[in-house]
């Protein structure tokens, strides 16, 4: 019956879509060609999740076309690391390869919004050049927990840091006239029975840290359409709550675009267009006969669908398919491979120098870690992007002109080789949600003995790689295994005994549990998942080509237990491999929550999430601090002001006192009276970033902080207290900094 409809001839005297007849078109559409606009290709177009192949090979969703009317089908590909599409196709040799940029956490790591947005026009011109529409990126979900398997495509504990990456990374993208999809909205915290699961919140806690970052996002760049999320919010489905898609989301922020479904999320559809989720991705028959029934049974207006419908078309119009824009096929790949490297460049921090680093590219390295000579460039699941290749440590410090020690490399080579036909993938055959196994820790103790007698150095790196589709196991990702415990042991012993430093570089999506081993390592190099360019820009930060300026966008603490929401998240089991995310207590709808942390996880943590716990109620007794990052320089801040006119303006001189250029990050944060209001000790209002500083020169960075970004959220309204305010501008969370005071009067 779809097809009769969709294959109707077009009447020479039907008006056809354009941007100023809108009302027009949706009075002339038919209620199965409305559901048809609403209720995406899925199970025809299809064949499985994320999968396709219709339009663009590899893009994720699409709408039907309604060809009578000039309407025509617009396509949703995945992101947020690059644009995910098939590579190849049956019938050319051509290739569709997308750039691999840094992961979320690593373009929050920059601290840096004109580089993301930078990013997010490379990645955007991508979309537009291979026919997509709408990018369905960023993701900016809070790390309420390390162990959360998408934590990697998500930005931040902080709110406010994730918002502004986000803002800058939508309008980067949208600048190419292509949209977004700002996922997952909201409190899509952990992937375990992520379809069922009920996240239970306070109001306080859902608008000041949950919502917050997708309320800043909304505010300054408008993305063209949002995901609902799969999960419950307080017992609501958030695909079908009206006072989340509507009241606040329209009615506050002023969104003015389109929510989309996630893929096959929510169950009612008459709910959920009737709450303002207007397009219902990735679709199915049922869905679509649901939608029209229910209409015709009265238990959906006409009015919701039409205004859902409205606001359908006002986003197709604005589409490069209904441009008709003629895509080439062809981005500039290689300019994009220099926009990545720029970004991860950034983005690297470096988290503890005991005079290990600078060190080459003279001498000998000795390279060890099976993920040195296998790179880890993003994570897996949707947010998997099919890179064109990825420069591993090893190629990363050879074109850097190291000389790696011959032992070593020789070994590792060969054990490499061997061990890629060998790993399989764990739990399964569905490759889109499992990750593969990795090769274990094998060196033997000769080659690292001889290597630290000839090599000048040791660098080891230590990988994790996970993904959409379960959470992480603390077990085997969170904590180092006992063969990489290990071989930090022996190489620390070998090197150390010669009096040679031992530099560690974490390669990882998420953090990894430090205070066990970092004693034995002499420097420690963060650098996420940097995208394909990877070994390059690694390679340059050791030799001191790059000076690291990340800072960390989550705290670190000394180990799981110390985490504030570890009694509240679920913790995988070990020993039943399933696919996690599609685990299901529940028959369909039947809210029947039983077990905590799976049919339902407590928020107890309420606001004190990251950083606002420890240095609220831990003493910041953690192993590295918000906000925390070194560099291969020094910086003397000073002059800092605080002018109030509406908005409070802070402005702060730093000076290069050291002898390398840099770049510098001042992050403000803002402790309230806490007299009146419960307030965490202090919360991150603004940040900058200073530009390349050579040795002996100043910059004035400026900051700007509203006067309502001071409120918090009680009784149902945004409160701010009188008192005393205390603006910190400091180096990360843990730190005195420098301060200046602004009283709010009655
Ligand atoms: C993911 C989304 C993704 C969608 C389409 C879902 O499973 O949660 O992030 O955009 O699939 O691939």
């Amino acid at each position: 019956m779809l097809t009769l409809i969709l294959a109707a001839a077009i009447s020479a005297a039907t008006p056809v879509l354009r941007e100023d007849n809108i009302p027009e078109i949706v009075s002339l559409l038919t209620l199965e060609e409305k559901a048809a606009i609403l209720v995406g290709c899925g199970s025809t177009a299809f064949d499985g999740i994320g999968r396709n192949d219709v339009g663009v090979k590899g893009s994720a969703g699409a709408t039907h076309a309604i060809p009578r009317l000039g309407i025509p089908s617009i396509i949703f590909a995945d992101g947020p690391a690059g644009l995910r599409i098939d590579p190849v196709r049956p019938g050319t040799d051509k290739t569709f390869y997308c750039t691999g940029f840094p992961i979320g956490t690593m373009l929050a790591s920059t601290w840096n919004t004109d580089i993301v947005r930078e990013v997010g026009g490379a990645m955007g011109n991508e979309v537009l050049e291979y026919g997509v529409d709408v990018l369905l990126a960023p993701g900016v979900n809070i790390h309420r927990n390390p162990l959360c398997g998408r934590n990697f495509e998500y930005y931040s504990e902080d709110p406010l840091l994730a918002g502004e990456i986000a803002a800058a990374y939508i309008s980067g993208v949208q600048s190419n006239g292509v949209g977004t999809s700002i996922k997952h909205f909201a409190l899509n915290n952990q992937e375990l029975n992520r379809l069922h699961n009920d996240a239970r919140v306070s109001p306080r806690a859902m608008r000041e840290i949950y919502l917050k970052a997708f309320e800043i996002a909304v505010r300054k760049a408008q993305p063209w359409t949002l995901m609902s999320s799969y999960n419950y919010i307080n017992g609501t489905h958030a695909s079908e709550a009206p006072w989340l898609l509507t009241d606040i989301l329209r009615g506050d922020w002023g969104f003015r675009g389109v929510v989309v479904t996630d893929w096959g999320g929510g169950y009612d559809t008459a709910a959920q267009i009737h709450a303002g989720n207007d397009l219902i991705q990735s679709g199915s028959d049922s869905r679509y006969n649901a939608l029209i029934q229910a209409v015709k049974d009265g238990r959906l207006s006409i009015e919701d669908v039409d205004a859902c419908v409205t606001r359908a078309l006002e986003l197709i119009v604005k589409c490069p398919s209904f441009k008709g824009y003629s895509h080439s096929d062809d981005p500039d790949l290689e300019a994009h491979a220099q926009v990545c490297r720029k970004a991860a460049d950034e983005g690297v921090i470096m988290l503890k120098n005991d005079g290990a680093l600078p060190a080459g590219p003279d001498g000998v390295t000795a390279l060890l870690g099976v993920t040195s000579y296998d790179f880890i460039a993003g994570g897996t699941g949707s947010g998997d992007v099919h890179r064109p290749y990825v420069v591993d440590l090893q190629q990363g410090l050879a074109d850097g002109g190291f000389t790696l020690e011959p032992g070593l490399d020789g070994f590792y080579s060969k054990y490499m080789d061997d061990e890629r036909w060998r790993c399989r993938m764990i739990d399964g055959n569905n490759s889109w949600v499992i990750d593969r196994e990795r090769p274990i820790e094998a060196v033997p103790d000769s080659l690292i003995e001889r290597a630290a007698q000839t090599a000048d150095r040791a660098f080891v790196t230590i990988g994790r790689v996970f993904g959409e589709g379960k959470d992480r196991d603390l077990h085997y990702s969170y904590m180092l295994q006992d063969r990489e415990l290990e071989l930090l042991r022996k190489t620390a012993d070998a090197f150390h005994a010669q009096g040679k430093k031992v530099t560690v570089i974490l390669n990882v999506g998420g953090v990894v549990e430090m205070e066990s081993w970092q004693k034995l390592a002499d420097a420690i190099v963060l650098c996420w998942q940097p995208g394909e360019e990877g070994g390059h820009t690694v390679a340059a930060v050791l030799c001191g080509g790059v000076n690291p300026s990340g800072r960390l966008p989550m705290t670190i603490s000394r180990c799981y237990e110390d985490e504030p929401s570890a009694p509240n998240f679920p913790r995988v089991f070990e020993d039943k491999p399933f696919n996690y995310s599609f685990y299901r207590r529940l028959e369909g709808n039947k809210k029947d929550y039983t077990v905590k942390d799976i049919d339902y996880t407590d928020y107890a943590e309420d606001i004190y999430v990251g950083y606002r716990y420890f240095g609220t109620k831990a003493r910041n007794a953690v192993a590295y601090p918000f906000g925390y990052g070194l560099s291969y320089t020094t910086f003397r801040w000073s002059n800092m002001t605080v002018k109030s006119s509406g908005v409070y303006l802070v402005s702060v001189t730093v000076t290069n006192t050291g002898k390398a250029a840099g770049k510098d990050v001042v992050e403000l944060y803002v402790a309230a009276p806490g007299r009146s209001i419960d307030k965490p000790s202090r919360e991150l209002k603004a940040f900058a970033k200073t530009p390349l500083l050579q040795p002996g020169e100043s910059c004035t960075v400026e900051m700007t902080v509203p006067a309502e970004s001071l409120a918090s959220w009680e009784e149902q309204c945004w409160t701010v207290e009188k008192g005393r305010y205390r603006f910190i501008a400091a180096r990360h969370a843990a730190d005195k900094g420098l301060k200046s005071s602004v009283r709010i009067r009655d």
